[in-house]
């Protein structure tokens, strides 16, 4: 049993990793297994939330959710993201976007020619800072996976894009696993989770996002 502390609350999650396409078949990508957003969205809809999913590439199997959107580049998601965030109450960031995308998308397969080719890249918008710069934001909750100084990083990050809350964990321990561990970092201080199941990380994390959202 699974109590719906979330009844009544709107909550996008957005999970997986965009592919930044250079021609039909090639494209630059961040690795994520999507199991944590995944895991997120389900227990959400387990809580009683109504969900919304902005997948990108995964091969792990999706959840039902109440309204699910395929994004296929940083710059899809993006968009997809703003055209439904204004009814929203909850943003998690939890896709692995790729930070930058080739300046050029070639409409036809790139021939083997030079030793060398170079590429040029263009960062991508920054979906989770934007919208929780938006003038009435939803509560943001971001994501930070770092190979060193993890919490450090993380504290960086959530000062950085504006956030009430971020999620830090080690790349090692969380990617493709179906066990991760976490640090909660919020107005309050750190709390630290222990080793568990991406499903049960996901209910300690919307049970304690509840008590943030009760406060204020
Ligand atoms: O800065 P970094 O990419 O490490 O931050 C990770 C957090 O920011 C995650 O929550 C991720 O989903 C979000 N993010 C985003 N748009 C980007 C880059 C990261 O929403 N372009």
């Amino acid at each position: 049993f699974t109590p719906k502390l979330l009844a009544g609350k709107k909550i996008m999650i957005t999970a997986g990793s965009t592919m930044e396409m250079l021609d039909p078949v090639r494209g630059i990508t961040n690795l994520s297994s999507g199991k944590m957003g995944f895991a997120l969205a389900q227990m959400a809809m387990r809580m009683g939330a109504e969900t919304t999913l902005v997948y990108g590439h995964t091969h792990a199997p999706r959840p039902l959710v109440s309204h699910a959107h395929f994004a296929a580049t940083a710059d899809d998601m993006y968009h997809t993201v703003m055209q439904h965030i204004a009814a929203q109450d909850v943003f998690f960031g939890v896709a692995a976007v790729a930070d930058y995308k080739p300046n050029m998308r070639s409409s036809q397969k790139i021939k083997k020619s030079e030793d060398i080719l170079t590429i040029d890249l263009i960062k991508n918008k920054d979906i989770l800072a934007d919208v929780a710069s938006l003038p009435n934001p939803p509560y943001c909750v971001g994501f930070a996976a770092e190979t060193e100084q993890v919490i450090e990083y993380a504290k960086q990050k959530r000062l950085a894009k504006r956030l009430p809350m971020i999620v830090a964990n080690q790349v090692m321990t969380a990617m493709g696993n179906d066990n991760n561990q976490v640090t909660i970092i919020d107005s309050k201080g750190e709390h630290t989770l222990d080793t568990d199941l991406k499903t049960n990380i996901a209910f300690k994390l919307l049970t304690h996002l509840k008590t943030q959202l009760d406060l204020d």
